[in-house]
C-alpha cells in the first residue's frame, strides 16, 4: 500500500512536471509561430515593396531612355544650330573682312592670283616630275554663299586667266563666269556674272574648266563628255564615255556619275561601273580626243564617298557620313604607286559643314575650290614630297 502511494505521488509529480513542460513548450511554440507569422508578414511586405520598387525603377529607366532620346535629339538640334551660326559668322566675317585672321586669308586669295602666274611657269615645265602629296589642310576660307545646296565652282585650270566658273545645281544648261575670285566674292549674288548658255544640259557635279574649255558630262541613254570652247563659244568635240553600266561614283552624291578632275598631269575621270560596283575607278583622259588613255580600279570604296580630286596623279577620296560630319580623305590611290594608303595621312577638312557636292583642285594655286551646301569654300593645302616619311 505504501509503495502504491509512493508511486502515485511520483506519477503525480511527474504528471505536473510534464504538464508544466508541455505548457512551456506550448508557449515557446506560440511565440515562435507568432514571430514566424510576423516574419511572413514582413517578408511579403518586403517582397511587395521590392516589386513596387522594381516597377518604379523600370518605369524610371524607361523614362530615362525616353529623355535620353529627347536629349540626344535636342543636342543634335543645338549642334546643327551652333554650326549654322558658326557658318553664318564665318560668312559674315568674309563679307566684312575686318578681322585680322580674315585679312590673312584675304591675302591668301590675292596672293594666289598673283602667284599663280609665276608658279605656273616652273610648275608646268616639270609636269611629269610632279611628286607632291597632301600633308594637311592648312586654312579654309568661305568666299561666298550663292546658289543651291549642290554645285561646282572652279577656276579655269592651267590657263593664264583668273576666271571663275559656277555650275549651280546638278542639271542645267548654263554656267556663270566671273573675271576673278575677287569679282565673284564681291558680286551681289551672281549679278556681276556673265551667263554662258551651253548647247545641251550638263548633269551631276563632275565638270571641269581646263585651258579655255568646259568639259561637261551629259546624261542621255549613255554618258557623253562634251568639250566646249569658251572663246568661240562652240562645241569642239563630243564623245561617248567609254565605260559601260555606269553607276553614281560617290555614295553620298547620287547625281554624279563621272567626275572630271584636272591636276598637274592633265585631265582625269573618276567614275564607277556595275562590274566593279563597290569601288571607284580612275581613268586618264586625253583632253584633245576625249579618249581614255589608261584606267585603274582603285581600292577606294564608293560607300560614304562624298567627292574626290586628283593631285600629281594621286586620287584622294573624301568620305563623310549620311548625317553630315567632318569630311576627311580616307582613301588614296596613286597611279605611280609611290603613295599607299598607309603613308597617306588622314586629312580632315576644317570644321564641320553640311556636305560637299564638289571639290575642284587647281594645280596653279594648289587650292581646292569646294562647294559645301551652297557655300563656296577655298581649302589651302600643305604639300610634301611623295616617298617622304
Ligand atoms: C541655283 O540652283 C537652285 C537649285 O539648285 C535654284 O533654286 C537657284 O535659284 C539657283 N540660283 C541661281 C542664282 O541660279
Ligand atoms: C573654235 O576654236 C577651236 C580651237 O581654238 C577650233 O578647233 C574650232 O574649230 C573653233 N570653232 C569655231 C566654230 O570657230
Amino acid at each position: 500500500m505504501a509503495v502504491f502511494l509512493l508511486l502515485l505521488t511520483l506519477f503525480g509529480l511527474a504528471g505536473t512536471q510534464h504538464q508544466a513542460l508541455m505548457e512551456y513548450l506550448e508557449r515557446r511554440l506560440l511565440a515562435i509561430e507568432d514571430r514566424i507569422s510576423i516574419w511572413h508578414e514582413q517578408t511579403s511586405r518586403y517582397a511587395t515593396e521590392l516589386r513596387d520598387f522594381k516597377q518604379q525603377m523600370v518605369a524610371l529607366m524607361e523614362n530615362l531612355d525616353k529623355e535620353k532620346e529627347a536629349l540626344r535629339a535636342d543636342l543634335d538640334g543645338i549642334n546643327t544650330r551652333v554650326e549654322r551660326v558658326e557658318r553664318e559668322m564665318d560668312y559674315l566675317d568674309t563679307q566684312n573682312g575686318a578681322q585680322p585672321c580674315v585679312d590673312v586669308d584675304d591675302k591668301l586669295v590675292e596672293q594666289d592670283v598673283t602667284l599663280v602666274k609665276e608658279k605656273n611657269r616652273d610648275k608646268y615645265d616639270k609636269l611629269t616630275e610632279c611628286r607632291e602629296m597632301i600633308s594637311s589642310v592648312k586654312a579654309m576660307k568661305i568666299l561666298k554663299r550663292v546658289g543651291g545646296p549642290k554645285g561646282i565652282w572652279t577656276k579655269d585650270i592651267v590657263s593664264r586667266s583668273d576666271k571663275i566658273y559656277i555650275f549651280n545645281g546638278t542639271s542645267e544648261d548654263s554656267l556663270y563666269e566671273f573675271n576673278s575670285a575677287r569679282d565673284f566674292a564681291t558680286s551681289p549674288g551672281i549679278s556681276r556674272a556673265k551667263e554662258i548658255k551651253l548647247p545641251s544640259t550638263w548633269d551631276g557635279t563632275g565638270h571641269a574648266v581646263y585651258k579655255g574649255h568646259v568639259y561637261y558630262v551629259k546624261k542621255d541613254k549613255e554618258f557623253q563628255v562634251v568639250k566646249y570652247n569658251l572663246k568661240n563659244v562652240s562645241v569642239v568635240d563630243t564623245a561617248v564615255f567609254p565605260a559601260e553600266d555606269q553607276i553614281p561614283v560617290y555614295g553620298l552624291n547620287p547625281e554624279t556619275y563621272i567626275d572630271l578632275a584636272v591636276d598637274e598631269e592633265g585631265l582625269w575621270a573618276i567614275y564607277a561601273t556595275r562590274e566593279n560596283e563597290r569601288n571607284i575607278c580612275l581613268a586618264k583622259m586625253d583632253p584633245n580626243t576625249l579618249d581614255m588613255e589608261q584606267m585603274w580600279d582603285t581600292p577606294c570604296p564608293r560607300e560614304n564617298a562624298e567627292v574626290a580630286f586628283v593631285i600629281c596623279g594621286t586620287v584622294y577620296v573624301v568620305y563623310n557620313t549620311k548625317l553630315p560630319s567632318r569630311s576627311r580623305v580616307q582613301c588614296v590611290f596613286d597611279v605611280s604607286d609611290m603613295v599607299t594608303n598607309d603613308d597617306a595621312p588622314l586629312v580632315y577638312f576644317p570644321k564641320r559643314y553640311g556636305s560637299h557636292s564638289s571639290m575642284k583642285y587647281n594645280p596653279g594655286d594648289q587650292l581646292i575650290y569646294a562647294w559645301d551646301d551652297g557655300y563656296q569654300i577655298l581649302y589651302k593645302l600643305v604639300m610634301k614630297k611623295k616617298l617622304e616619311v
